[in-house]
């Protein structure tokens, strides 16, 4: 590989939002994708439940996916984005659909067929499509086989972007690190667009696959984007608590068990049996049940029972996720799972206008690593997939101006090295471990003042430690989990109210009279920054 490369449309990440940028831009410039694992090894892969669509015209209407998502949003959504998701999106997944997505389908009583559309937590009508409890994958397969087949993208796997190139307010492209031969890259182009999906590794307990280190928010914080909306992390209700004898998968991801279990009428059950709530009410109002049900009993999870659905669909319905547990030692036909929440996804990110403009020239974004603001304070069920594909196409179709009215800029410097030291073999692993802890007991499900300072002063005390020369993978994830942990403590310092995904036992209430507002950071010589 040449160790500069140069390009129209450089994107970083090859989940849903980037293949979905990179088929749209490849009809019209040079299209480069930057894969921080292999090809496919993305959070969109490991999706279960579904994406959300109001297709089905009859019982459906985008007026009510749209009421649905600001519901959920409680009162932060912008309502043009959503408009934008809830109705772009139908004919997005359509096009998904004849690109050859194979969703599941049900028999209707006529003897036709029709999509087999699930429900939701806060969704009021059936509207999820799946394909089984694999849609991601699904949906990742025919993209990745449609780009793969019109052969106009260049991929390049196993590169890791380490820094925005912007000179001027504008963005000219990135370094990026090859892992498989440690040396830097340097990618210039027209338009950037990251993809780089999201930040939840900076979390103890994850749901996210060990890539999602907050790469792209971190590299566009540290070239002059406003970020926002940082205080908002989402805790999925139910990952499987790990089972005896597999104790040592505790550094692995959680096992999700998806919401559309609970929509296929799995119920939540505390220590007694007993249930204790609507288990499709907003995710954070049942994170927040499950939380106070595990507090009372003292025990570190709660239980799933899949009784009321017949065995038969247990497996068919969901067959990834039967097996896991099967061997996991869990029948989940008969048993109860053990389910506890887990940090799952970021509505905040880079802030971008409804193209996946940022504030950066030549800079954009889209899906997890961006805030479109369609999400508000908390994000509907099954929204994320619609998000990446609606959004990363509207950033391609953004960027073709730039691309053909721009000219490359020479790049005219970028530090591969300085006189810093490296850290020591296993450091880098022992100071993330440091910063999910403080994260997940300082800045989880519940916080008050006194947890985030706490966290706070213990992300500072590890940046103290950690005055050295990021060079391999692990180091680079170390630095953007770093920052992304503070910005997310500092903004969840800020905000003195309790809203969606956000509560706060000393702010426990919503505070619209002065918290009906974004928080927006940027850095300044160094420095946090609130913008607004
Ligand atoms: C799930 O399958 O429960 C996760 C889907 C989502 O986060 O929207």
């Amino acid at each position: 590989m040449e160790n500069n490369h140069t390009c129209d449309l450089l994107i970083v990440g090859g989940g849903i939002a980037g293949l979905s940028a990179a088929l749209e831009a490849s009809k019209y410039g040079k299209v480069t994708l930057l894969t921080k694992g292999k090809i496919g090894e993305t959070a969109t892969e490991k999706a279960q439940g579904g994406i959300a669509a109001a297709i089905d015209q009859v019982s459906d209407s985008t007026e009510f996916h749209f009421e649905d998502t600001l519901a959920a949003g409680a009162g932060l959504c912008d309502e043009k984005a959503v408009r934008v998701l809830v109705t772009e999106g139908v004919g997005r997944v359509k096009e998904l659909i004849a690109l050859g997505a194979q969703f599941d389908k049900a028999e209707t009583e006529a003897g036709g067929t029709r999509y087999a559309l699930n429900l939701e937590g806060a969704h009021r009508r059936r509207r999820i499509l799946h394909a089984g409890d694999e849609t991601g994958a699904e949906i990742e397969k025919t993209l990745g086989r449609r780009v793969a087949a019109e052969g106009k993208v260049a991929i390049h796997q196993r590169m890791m972007g380490i820094d925005l190139l912007a000179e001027n307010g504008r963005c000219l492209g990135a370094a990026a690190l090859n892992q498989q031969t440690g040396e830097t890259r340097i990618y210039s182009a027209k338009a950037t667009l990251l993809a780089t999906g999201g930040v939840c590794q900076a979390y103890l307990y994850t749901t996210n696959p060990p890539f999602a280190t907050g790469d792209g928010v971190a590299m566009a914080y540290r070239a002059g984007a406003e970020v926002t909306d940082m205080e908002f992390v989402q805790f999925h209700p139910t990952s499987l608590v790990q089972l005896k004898g597999f104790e040592d998968l505790i550094a692995l991801p959680q096992f999700l068990i998806s919401e559309a279990v609970r929509g296929e009428g799995g119920v939540l059950l505390n220590e007694k049996g007993e249930r204790f709530i609507h288990e499709l009410a907003p995710r954070d109002v049942v994170t927040r049940a499950i939380v106070e049900e595990m507090e009372k009993s003292g025990s570190d999870h709660v239980y799933l029972s899949l009784r009321a659905i017949a065995p038969d669909k247990v497996k068919h319905r969901f067959p990834m996720i039967y097996q896991t547990c099967l061997e996991r030692g869990l029948d989940i036909t008969k048993d109860n799972i053990p389910v506890a929440p887990a940090a799952h996804y970021f509505m905040g990110g880079i802030m971008t206008d409804s193209d996946g403009k940022t504030n950066i020239g030549g800079l954009y974004a889209a899906g997890e690593c961006a805030s479109t603001g369609v999400h508000g304070a908390n994000r509907l069920a099954s929204n994320s997939l619609l998000e990446g594909l609606v959004f990363g196409h509207r950033a391609a179709v953004a960027a073709k101006y730039e691309i053909q009215n721009t000219k490359y800029e020479g790049i005219t410097k970028f530090e591969t090295t300085n006189s810093k030291p490296r850290l020591k073999d296993f450091e880098a692993q022992r100071f993330k471990l440091v910063i999910k802890s403080a994260m997940w007991n300082g800045t989880g499900i519940i916080r008050s003042q006194e947890s985030l300072e706490d966290a706070l002063n213990k992300l500072v005390k590890v940046e103290k430690q950690i005055d050295f020369a990021p060079v391999s993978a692990d180091e680079l994830e170390l630095r953007n989990m770093l920052l992304v942990a503070k910005l997310i403590a500092r903004s969840a310092l800020g905000r003195q109210e309790s809203r969606g995904a956000h509560y706060r036992t000393d702010y426990p209430r919503k505070d619209d009279a002065n918290w009906q507002r974004h928080l927006v950071y940027k850095m300044t010589n160094g420095e946090f920054r609130m913008t607004n």
